[in-house]
Protein backbone atom coordinates (compact mmCIF):
# COMPACT_ATOMS: atom_id res chain seq x y z
CA UNK A 1 0.00 0.00 0.00
CA UNK A 2 1.26 3.30 -0.27
CA UNK A 3 1.53 5.67 3.14
CA UNK A 4 1.73 9.28 2.41
CA UNK A 5 2.62 11.13 5.55
CA UNK A 6 1.42 14.45 5.41
CA UNK A 7 3.04 16.66 8.34
CA UNK A 8 1.36 19.85 7.20
CA UNK A 9 3.06 23.05 9.38
CA UNK A 10 4.57 20.64 11.83
CA UNK A 11 8.06 19.61 13.56
CA UNK A 12 10.76 22.53 14.07
CA UNK A 13 14.28 21.65 13.25
CA UNK A 14 15.75 19.41 16.12
CA UNK A 15 12.05 17.68 16.86
CA UNK A 16 12.34 16.77 12.95
CA UNK A 17 15.84 15.49 13.51
CA UNK A 18 15.00 13.17 15.92
CA UNK A 19 11.17 11.74 13.89
CA UNK A 20 13.21 11.59 10.79
CA UNK A 21 15.83 9.25 12.89
CA UNK A 22 12.54 7.46 14.30
CA UNK A 23 11.29 7.13 10.63
CA UNK A 24 13.96 5.42 9.33
CA UNK A 25 14.24 2.80 12.27
CA UNK A 26 10.97 1.41 10.42
CA UNK A 27 10.58 -1.61 9.07
CA UNK A 28 7.56 -2.71 6.53
CA UNK A 29 6.47 -3.58 3.61
CA UNK A 30 4.18 -0.78 2.52
CA UNK A 31 5.76 2.27 0.02
CA UNK A 32 6.16 5.26 2.38
CA UNK A 33 6.34 9.01 1.09
CA UNK A 34 7.28 11.41 3.60
CA UNK A 35 5.79 14.91 3.06
CA UNK A 36 7.69 17.15 5.34
CA UNK A 37 7.48 21.18 5.58
CA UNK A 38 9.78 23.05 3.02
CA UNK A 39 12.61 23.74 5.25
CA UNK A 40 12.87 20.01 6.71
CA UNK A 41 12.84 18.89 2.81
CA UNK A 42 16.28 20.30 3.05
CA UNK A 43 17.27 18.02 6.10
CA UNK A 44 15.86 14.43 4.16
CA UNK A 45 18.14 11.72 2.71
CA UNK A 46 15.95 8.89 3.93
CA UNK A 47 16.56 5.70 3.70
CA UNK A 48 13.50 3.17 1.62
CA UNK A 49 11.61 6.53 2.42
CA UNK A 50 10.13 8.46 -0.66
CA UNK A 51 10.13 12.21 -0.61
CA UNK A 52 7.29 14.20 -0.85
CA UNK A 53 6.29 18.38 -0.72
CA UNK A 54 2.87 19.97 -0.02
CA UNK A 55 2.65 21.95 -2.18
CA UNK A 56 4.69 23.66 -5.52
CA UNK A 57 4.78 27.06 -7.10
CA UNK A 58 2.57 28.32 -10.28
CA UNK A 59 5.57 29.88 -11.26
CA UNK A 60 8.72 29.14 -12.66
CA UNK A 61 12.40 29.65 -10.96
CA UNK A 62 12.60 33.84 -10.93
CA UNK A 63 11.14 37.04 -9.24
CA UNK A 64 8.38 35.76 -7.32
CA UNK A 65 8.98 35.74 -3.49
CA UNK A 66 8.30 33.21 -0.70
CA UNK A 67 7.27 30.30 -4.43
CA UNK A 68 9.29 27.36 -4.19
CA UNK A 69 9.10 26.04 -7.52
CA UNK A 70 8.82 22.19 -9.44
CA UNK A 71 12.23 22.52 -10.68
CA UNK A 72 13.21 23.56 -6.76
CA UNK A 73 12.22 20.24 -5.52
CA UNK A 74 13.07 18.37 -8.08
CA UNK A 75 16.91 19.74 -7.11
CA UNK A 76 15.85 18.64 -3.88
CA UNK A 77 15.23 15.06 -5.16
CA UNK A 78 11.48 15.06 -4.28
CA UNK A 79 9.17 12.79 -6.11
CA UNK A 80 5.77 13.70 -4.73
CA UNK A 81 3.90 16.07 -4.14
CA UNK A 82 0.31 16.68 -2.66
CA UNK A 83 -1.70 19.22 -4.30
CA UNK A 84 -5.11 20.98 -4.01
CA UNK A 85 -5.55 19.95 -0.23
CA UNK A 86 -8.13 21.24 1.81
CA UNK A 87 -6.64 23.28 3.88
CA UNK A 88 -4.94 25.11 0.90
CA UNK A 89 -7.86 25.01 -0.93
CA UNK A 90 -10.02 26.80 1.93
CA UNK A 91 -6.94 29.20 3.41
CA UNK A 92 -5.52 29.83 0.25
CA UNK A 93 -8.07 30.00 -2.26
CA UNK A 94 -7.07 27.43 -4.78
CA UNK A 95 -8.89 27.05 -7.27
CA UNK A 96 -9.53 23.73 -9.64
CA UNK A 97 -7.87 25.79 -12.55
CA UNK A 98 -4.55 27.06 -10.07
CA UNK A 99 -4.61 23.12 -9.03
CA UNK A 100 -4.74 21.86 -12.66
CA UNK A 101 -1.73 24.16 -13.37
CA UNK A 102 0.36 22.54 -10.56
CA UNK A 103 -0.59 19.20 -11.62
CA UNK A 104 1.51 19.92 -15.07
CA UNK A 105 4.56 21.77 -13.80
CA UNK A 106 4.71 18.61 -11.68
CA UNK A 107 4.70 16.28 -14.73
CA UNK A 108 6.81 17.80 -16.22
CA UNK A 109 9.29 17.64 -13.85
CA UNK A 110 8.64 14.19 -13.21
CA UNK A 111 7.25 14.88 -10.19
CA UNK A 112 3.64 12.54 -8.87
CA UNK A 113 1.21 14.67 -7.63
CA UNK A 114 -1.27 13.37 -4.78
CA UNK A 115 -4.12 15.07 -5.57
CA UNK A 116 -6.67 16.13 -3.37
CA UNK A 117 -10.53 15.78 -3.57
CA UNK A 118 -13.16 15.98 -0.95
CA UNK A 119 -16.69 17.38 -0.24
CA UNK A 120 -17.30 19.71 2.96
CA UNK A 121 -20.14 18.84 5.68
CA UNK A 122 -22.83 21.56 3.88
CA UNK A 123 -21.81 19.96 0.47
CA UNK A 124 -22.36 16.27 1.94
CA UNK A 125 -25.27 17.29 3.69
CA UNK A 126 -27.11 18.65 0.30
CA UNK A 127 -26.15 15.46 -1.42
CA UNK A 128 -23.01 16.92 -3.67
CA UNK A 129 -20.35 14.85 -2.62
CA UNK A 130 -20.16 13.35 -6.18
CA UNK A 131 -20.89 16.39 -8.31
CA UNK A 132 -17.80 18.31 -6.11
CA UNK A 133 -15.81 15.14 -6.81
CA UNK A 134 -16.07 15.09 -10.09
CA UNK A 135 -15.86 18.45 -10.50
CA UNK A 136 -12.46 18.63 -8.95
CA UNK A 137 -11.20 15.51 -10.64
CA UNK A 138 -12.07 16.21 -14.11
CA UNK A 139 -10.53 19.54 -14.38
CA UNK A 140 -7.81 17.81 -12.83
CA UNK A 141 -7.37 15.26 -15.25
CA UNK A 142 -8.54 16.62 -18.62
CA UNK A 143 -5.18 17.25 -20.15
CA UNK A 144 -3.66 14.39 -19.00
CA UNK A 145 -2.30 11.57 -21.41
CA UNK A 146 -2.79 8.03 -20.15
CA UNK A 147 0.56 7.22 -18.43
CA UNK A 148 0.28 10.78 -16.75
CA UNK A 149 -2.87 9.54 -14.85
CA UNK A 150 -1.70 5.98 -14.56
CA UNK A 151 1.19 8.03 -12.19
CA UNK A 152 -1.36 10.01 -10.67
CA UNK A 153 -2.29 9.37 -7.14
CA UNK A 154 -5.77 10.77 -5.94
CA UNK A 155 -6.12 11.21 -2.38
CA UNK A 156 -10.22 11.36 -1.43
CA UNK A 157 -10.40 13.09 2.05
CA UNK A 158 -13.48 14.25 3.08
CA UNK A 159 -13.06 17.73 4.12
CA UNK A 160 -15.46 17.06 7.52
CA UNK A 161 -13.18 13.93 8.67
CA UNK A 162 -9.97 15.57 8.54
CA UNK A 163 -8.86 16.11 12.19
CA UNK A 164 -12.77 15.36 13.35
CA UNK A 165 -11.73 11.68 14.27
CA UNK A 166 -14.82 11.10 12.30
CA UNK A 167 -14.25 8.89 9.15
CA UNK A 168 -16.94 7.92 6.53
CA UNK A 169 -18.68 4.51 6.55
CA UNK A 170 -17.10 1.21 4.59
CA UNK A 171 -20.00 1.35 2.86
CA UNK A 172 -19.67 5.15 1.81
CA UNK A 173 -16.02 4.79 1.25
CA UNK A 174 -16.65 1.60 -1.34
CA UNK A 175 -19.58 3.79 -3.10
CA UNK A 176 -17.02 6.92 -3.60
CA UNK A 177 -14.08 4.87 -4.60
CA UNK A 178 -16.23 3.25 -7.51
CA UNK A 179 -17.13 6.61 -8.07
CA UNK A 180 -13.73 8.04 -8.47
CA UNK A 181 -12.70 4.86 -10.08
CA UNK A 182 -14.63 5.60 -12.97
CA UNK A 183 -14.14 8.44 -13.65
CA UNK A 184 -9.75 7.56 -13.38
CA UNK A 185 -9.45 4.15 -13.93
CA UNK A 186 -5.49 3.75 -14.07
CA UNK A 187 -5.18 6.25 -10.89
CA UNK A 188 -4.20 4.79 -7.14
CA UNK A 189 -6.66 6.02 -4.88
CA UNK A 190 -5.78 7.15 -1.56
CA UNK A 191 -8.24 7.66 1.77
CA UNK A 192 -7.10 10.72 4.01
CA UNK A 193 -9.23 12.00 7.15
CA UNK A 194 -9.21 10.67 10.44
CA UNK A 195 -7.16 7.47 9.69
CA UNK A 196 -5.60 6.38 13.13
CA UNK A 197 -3.89 2.81 14.50
CA UNK A 198 -7.59 1.78 15.39
CA UNK A 199 -9.68 2.58 12.95
CA UNK A 200 -7.34 0.79 10.37
CA UNK A 201 -9.40 -2.79 11.00
CA UNK A 202 -12.48 -1.83 9.48
CA UNK A 203 -10.67 0.26 6.20
CA UNK A 204 -8.29 -1.93 5.75
CA UNK A 205 -11.12 -4.39 4.99
CA UNK A 206 -11.83 -2.30 1.74
CA UNK A 207 -10.30 -3.53 -1.26
CA UNK A 208 -10.74 -0.51 -3.14
CA UNK A 209 -8.45 1.89 -1.09
CA UNK A 210 -5.02 1.86 -2.28
CA UNK A 211 -3.28 3.50 0.66
CA UNK A 212 -3.77 6.44 3.11
CA UNK A 213 -3.16 10.10 3.56
CA UNK A 214 -1.96 10.18 7.50
CA UNK A 215 -1.78 13.83 9.14
CA UNK A 216 -2.46 13.45 12.75
CA UNK A 217 -0.89 10.01 13.08
CA UNK A 218 1.72 10.34 10.78
CA UNK A 219 3.20 13.01 13.60
CA UNK A 220 2.99 9.98 15.94
CA UNK A 221 6.25 7.49 15.47
CA UNK A 222 4.38 4.87 17.93
CA UNK A 223 1.19 4.77 16.50
CA UNK A 224 2.75 4.98 13.49
CA UNK A 225 4.20 1.40 13.31
CA UNK A 226 1.02 -0.40 14.93
CA UNK A 227 -0.90 1.19 11.71
CA UNK A 228 1.70 -0.19 9.71
CA UNK A 229 2.07 -3.44 11.26
CA UNK A 230 -1.85 -3.96 10.84
CA UNK A 231 -1.76 -2.28 7.62
CA UNK A 232 -2.89 -5.16 4.98
P1 LIG B 1 -5.76 13.85 9.77
O1 LIG B 1 -5.21 12.47 9.53
O2 LIG B 1 -5.07 14.59 10.88
O3 LIG B 1 -7.25 13.84 9.91
O4 LIG B 1 -5.41 14.71 8.46
C1 LIG B 1 -5.68 14.14 7.23
C2 LIG B 1 -5.08 15.01 6.20
O5 LIG B 1 -5.51 16.14 5.97
C3 LIG B 1 -3.91 14.47 5.48
O6 LIG B 1 -3.61 15.25 4.37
Amino acid sequence: MIIALNNKSNLEKKEFKSYKENLEKITTKHKLILCPTFLNIGQCNLKNIFLGAQNVSLSENGAFTGEISATQLKSYKVEYCIVGHSERREYQKETNREIKKKIEKLFLNNITPILCVGETLKERNEGKTEEIIKEELLSAIERLTEKQKKQLIIAYEPIWAIGTGKIPTPQEIIDIFTYIKKISPESSVLYGGSVNEKNIDSLKKIDLIDGFLLGGLSLNIDKLVIFLQKCK
